[in-house]
């Protein structure tokens, strides 16, 4: 009954028209991670070169140094990191979609945020390029006031959240939103999806998930109607699942009530102790596992990060400063899985055993996830000799990823 209904999904006539054709062609495409929004393991050099170990998110790298020193780093990095010849290669690579984190502070920067703005002319690049090559672009809030979830990629580094405990931070976020909305309102052929929020930490309990709850809702008016009227946009609405499983948002912005909207889950199995003990068998199995569930759930499910890695090897991956749980270096463990020589950093220090259990490790994700409605690797790149293992861009140079992501070797991986 379920599969049915999540069939009869993808032919309903919608009075809106997505951008693309979501629920008939899957979503293929690449984040632009550690870009607009800096990650210390995708960049760690501009980390390691402010000479300051407390530098450890974009909120510190504002802080801690000269501003005009601060603005320079970033403006070179912004210029330099991504141009058109990446969204030319994403296009060339076969895919269809990328999705761009940007942080709040790209739009305003409340009193007493250290935040650097600047990015908003390279959103527009973004949007320009992406035009150029033929590909959709999701605009992703990566970042919200107070932070959503504590990670340094939402911009601050803390240990519990605080956007969702003060409701000017959720107001300032709909504002964005709201921004974004009239910005892209009439342009949907190329800018599909606005995401309202990146990763809000559900696990955190009822609080943080009964303020996402009530903010979705709230984005879906502010996504749909930008034009101060009953005039609907053709912008499709995506949501994140907030860590929790599909099932828990059932009935949430469902058709016919609402229409046009996207769910974003992400699938990472490195992330915890149990995880980074997992065979290579046991990794594969556990993205297969996740089929049905992305198949059955009434809105067009796309898993909008994911990786090929399989320990968390990366530099600064948990934090600066931070070791990894793979070879019992991370301060929540001292369980030691093994060295983590060999399972990060430069692609020429891989094993070619370990790259073919990237490639199958990949194509058993791609498989799994086009059983929804398609997937988004975390990350088109990094810095050269950095956590290669997540680089799309890496796989395609060392042969883990195909040139054309319909090319399997193991097309029957999940059974
Ligand atoms: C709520 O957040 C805003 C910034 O978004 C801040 O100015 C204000 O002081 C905060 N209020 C409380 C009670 O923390
Ligand atoms: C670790 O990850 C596994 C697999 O994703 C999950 O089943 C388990 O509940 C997680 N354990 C903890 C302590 O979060």
């Amino acid at each position: 009954m379920r599969a049915l209904f999540g069939l009869s999904l993808l032919s309903v006539a919608f009075a809106i028209r997505p951008g693309f054709p979501y629920g008939s062609t899957k979503v293929r495409g690449v984040n632009l991670g550690g870009w607009l929004v800096l990650e210390p393991w995708i960049t760690p050099s501009i980390f390691d070169n402010t000479g300051d170990p407390n530098i450890v998110d974009e909120w510190t790298f504002g802080e801690r140094q000269p501003k005009e020193i601060a603005k320079a780093t970033l403006t070179k990095h912004w210029d330099t990191f991504i141009t058109e010849a990446d969204f030319a290669a994403i296009k060339a690579a076969g895919l269809n979609h990328v999705r761009l984190p940007i942080g709040y502070w790209a739009f305003e920067v409340g009193p007493g945020e250290p935040y650097i703005s600047g990015q908003l002319p390279y959103l527009s690049k973004a949007i320009q390029w992406a035009t150029n090559q033929g590909l959709k672009l999701i605009i992703d809030l990566h970042g919200a006031p107070g932070s959503q979830n504590g990670y340094d990629n939402s911009g601050r580094r803390i240990p519990y959240p605080t956007w969702h405990t003060n409701n000017t931070n959720v107001q300032r976020t709909s504002n964005v939103i709201k921004t974004i909305a009239n910005m892209v309102k009439d342009n949907t052929a190329n800018v599909p999806i606005i995401e309202a929020l990146n990763e809000p930490a559900g696990y955190f309990g009822p609080d943080v998930l009964a303020v996402t709850r009530q903010y979705w809702y709230d984005s879906f008016g502010n996504v749909r109607y930008p034009y101060g009227s009953s005039r609907q946009s053709d912008t499709v609405l995506m949501i994140h699942d907030a860590f929790q499983p599909l099932s828990y948002w059932n009935g949430v912005l469902t058709y016919p009530a609402y229409e046009g909207v996207a769910m974003d889950t992400h699938i990472y199995t490195i992330f915890n102790v149990t995880e980074v003990q997992m065979s290579q068998q046991e990794h594969i199995n556990l993205v297969c596992s996740k089929r049905n569930s992305l198949a059955t759930f009434n809105l067009w499910t796309i898993v909008g990060e994911w990786t090929p890695a399989m320990t968390d090897c990366a530099k600064y991956i948990n934090g600066r400063g931070r070791g990894a749980r793979y070879d019992g270096t991370h301060p929540d463990t001292s369980t030691r899985v093994g060295s983590c020589n060999g399972w990060s950093g430069s692609a020429s220090t891989f094993s070619s055993s370990y790259k073919t259990f990237l490639r199958k490790f990949w194509e058993a994700q791609v498989s799994s996830y086009e059983q929804g409605q398609g997937w988004i690797q975390w990350t088109w790149k990094t810095e050269a000799g950095a956590a290669e293992e997540w680089s799309y861009k890496s796989g395609l140079a060392n042969g883990w990823i195909p040139s054309d992501p319909a090319n399997r070797i193991y097309p029957n991986v999940c059974g």
